[in-house]
């Protein structure tokens, strides 16, 4: 089994700016020879170059600002990069976002962001590098989707198709790269703390069960522990791989029947909430 080239290797990193992506970028700093990282807030790229450079004085650190749901920013930054590298060994596509509404009260322009963001903009840089990952028979692609790229639940209906896209390509690709010396893998987690919910808004007054929810340095932990490994599927946290497991195996009509109540539930206490409609 391949194992995507991190050690030595050149890694662009997306959603560097917070949680997971800021604690993926503790964990590569010091094994990869260059490490871009990619987010629009530049003062925090900025902060973490320096930290990440104090820690790992070996790895030359890119600040790399872009917004990744606009191609002529991604394609700005991608132009910047293999200028000065023009070999990318890996690719960790971890920017993204949620939003949490019924879907015909939501905000369009949210919601066209995060389609591009979480599907288009993923999908832009993976076409863009995985050429030269397979010409060269060395690479390694990390997508993170969710959960919710595995299961369906209420409040997220969007959210979740962006994720599922996430997921049903990855597999895909991972297929159409076996043997190509291009490792694919991708990350699922359940809750994890992070700015997350914050950006996608959260109108029920209820926060995720904390037995389920990672620290965003665990999760990174176990996420690269599994990319390592060449995992397919990297769903971290025993509880909640459990709970996965649980939710594939119980049948689709079943899991229907069960969130029906909670659906309607959660619909009438959006109608209640002060969020404008
Ligand atoms: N936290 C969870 O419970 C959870 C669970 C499952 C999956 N995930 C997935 O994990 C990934 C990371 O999220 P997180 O939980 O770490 O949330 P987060 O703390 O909000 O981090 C999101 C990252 O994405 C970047 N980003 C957002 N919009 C962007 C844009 N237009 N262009 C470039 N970068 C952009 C943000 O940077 P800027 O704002 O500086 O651009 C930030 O660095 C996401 O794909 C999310 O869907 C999270």
């Amino acid at each position: 089994m391949a194992r995507p080239p991190i050690d030595d290797g050149v890694v662009l990193l997306t959603g560097a700016s917070s949680g997971i992506g800021l604690e993926l970028a503790r964990l590569l700093a010091p094994r990869a020879r260059v490490l871009a990282l990619v987010a629009r807030r530049e003062a925090r790229l900025t902060a973490l170059k320096r930290e990440l450079e104090g820690a790992a004085p070996r790895c030359k650190v890119l600040v790399l600002p872009a917004d990744l749901a606009d191609r002529a920013s991604t394609d700005a930054m991608l132009d910047a990069l293999l200028a000065e590298t023009p070999e990318i060994d890996v690719l960790i596509n971890n920017a993204g976002f949620g939003d949490m509404d019924l879907f015909e009260l939501a905000d369009w322009a949210k919601t066209e962001k995060m389609l591009r963001l979480n599907v288009d903009g993923l999908l832009y840089l993976t076409h863009r590098l995985l050429g030269g990952m397979v010409a060269r028979r060395r690479g390694g692609v990390l997508n993170v989707s969710s959960g919710a790229g595995m299961a369906f639940f209420p409040g997220f209906a969007a959210y979740i198709g962006t994720k599922h896209f996430v997921t049903g390509f990855t597999e895909a690709l991972r297929l159409d790269l076996s043997g190509t010396g291009v490792v694919v893998s991708q990350l699922c987690p359940g809750p994890v703390a992070t700015e997350f919910e914050e950006v996608a808004g959260n109108f029920t007054g209820m926060s995720p069960p904390k037995l389920v929810e990672l620290s965003a340095a665990a999760c990174a932990k176990k996420a690269l522990r599994g990319f390592d490994r060449g995992r397919a599927l990297i769903v971290p946290g025993a509880l909640m791989w459990l709970v996965m497991r649980a939710a594939e195996r119980t049948p689709r009509w079943v899991r229907r029947l069960l969130l029906t109540p909670f659906a309607r539930a959660l619909r009438a206490k959006r109608l209640r909430s002060s969020k404008p409609a």
